[in-house]
């Protein structure tokens, strides 16, 4: 059994102490949790209750530890516990930077624990599809890719009732950091990692905020294919739709279905180069499949990640998958600061030094509103 210790008991962090609890991760205890606020330890029956991170790592009991701390704190909290010697997983982002990301990755080797990150969006079936079809090759050379991935629309006490969010020092990014850093990383997952990313980003455009809540962008693939990315957090209903171009097939995915128009000659670059029909079309038949539900979410996350403390199996969402979603999100911002591209792989230093520049100024929010309602699982699911 992997004794478990959460730190951070807000919306997400109570969600995984009930789903430990709730019995949902085989082989995976919650023993002590930490929470600067008041803590209905009530809840919590049999679970010792910290105010103090260092207290914690010192009598929690605990093999492993979640921070679900807000994400200013993934870096410096999970460098602590993995150096304290538990196997950790951080919330998503995985840190606010690359050089940060890589400091989680070497305090990982240098205790032998594992490092993992929140990546639950891996687990949506929708996704998973794409990514085997894109991979199998069942779709043939991509030629180009579009996710337009504004539904993320949300409300302006969803920042001002707390006092990292919508801030360079809290968060270090918004659309792209916070609420797009889950679609970059299946990106990152489907497509492999961008040559170079050229991103226009508006800050504060929709909400009293310093960072990003619109962004329009275009990268190219390993294999030179242009693709696009569009994401907002201030238009409403927005949209989920990503649409793969590719010479065996045309994908669209919206929402919960994907669409494949297949042509039947096997090869568009065939068709175009070979047909005698100046405005003729390949013949082609359109597939379409439903996905229901989500899939396990978190849920899967952490039964992967006590199984694999456990050796029964690979970490799959370990920190350095964590680090590729954060290094786009950060080209996207360093393209749209400096207003030209930014080619992978990122200068980790320097970036961080840009970040830093741009904390220095910024404030975390004093006295964030309390009068809010969290209604968050309805929201996400
Ligand atoms: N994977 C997902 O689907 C998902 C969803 C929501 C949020 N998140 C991530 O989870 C993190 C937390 O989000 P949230 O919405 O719960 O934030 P939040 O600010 O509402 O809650 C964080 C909690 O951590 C506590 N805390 C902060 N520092 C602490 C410390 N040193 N010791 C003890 N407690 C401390 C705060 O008091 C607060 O209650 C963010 O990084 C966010 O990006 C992930």
């Amino acid at each position: 059994m992997v004794k478990i210790g959460i730190v951070g008991l807000g919306p997400i962090g109570s969600m995984h102490a009930d789903n430990l609890s709730a019995g949902k991760i085989p082989g995976a205890q919650l023993v002590c949790a930490c929470e600067q606020k008041p803590v209905d330890e009530s809840k919590y029956p049999g679970v010792k209750i910290f105010k103090d991170f260092d207290d914690m790592l010192a009598k929690g009991g605990m093999d492993a530890v979640i921070i679900s701390t807000p994400s200013f704190t993934h870096f410096p909290l999970g460098e602590k516990s993995l150096k304290a010697g538990f196997h950790t997983l951080v919330e998503k982002p995985v840190a606010l930077c690359t050089e940060d990301a890589c400091g989680l990755v070497k305090a990982a080797k240098g205790a032998g624990r594992l490092c993992a990150v929140m990546l639950n969006q891996r687990t949506t079936p929708l996704y998973a599809r794409i990514k085997e079809l894109v991979e199998s090759g069942s779709l043939g050379e991509i030629n180009r890719v579009d996710w337009t991935m504004t539904n993320w629309y949300r409300p302006d006490i969803y920042f001002t009732s707390s006092p990292w969010r919508g801030t360079w020092k809290g968060e270090a990014g918004g659309a792209l950091l916070n609420q797009s850093i889950h679609n970059i990383d299946i990106f990152a997952w489907v497509f492999g990692m961008p040559k170079s990313v050229r991103a226009w980003c508006k800050f504060g455009k929709y909400h009293s905020i310093e960072v990003e809540d619109e962004v329009c962008c275009r990268m190219e693939l390993s294999n030179g294919a242009n693709a696009t990315f569009a994401t907002s957090t201030g238009e409403y209903p927005g949209l989920n739709r990503l649409t793969i171009a590719a010479d065996k097939g045309f994908l669209v995915a919206e929402n919960d279905s994907l669409k494949i128009t297949r042509y039947k000659c096997g090869s568009l670059k065939k068709y175009t180069e070979e047909t005698k029909y100046m405005f003729g079309v390949p013949e082609s038949e359109e597939i379409v499949e439903t996905f229901e539900g989500k899939g396990e979410q978190h849920v899967g996350v952490l039964k992967n990640f006590a199984g694999a403390i456990e050796g029964k199996g690979k970490l799959e969402y370990s920190a350095e998958e964590g680090a590729k979603s954060l290094e786009i999100a950060n080209l996207m911002l360093l393209s749209a600061w400096t207003d030209s591209q930014a080619d992978s792989p990122i200068d980790g230093a320097k970036y961080k030094k840009m970040l830093e520049k741009k904390s220095a100024a910024s404030k975390l929010r004093e006295n964030p509103k309390t009068d809010f309602i969290v209604e968050f699982q309805k929201s996400f699911r």
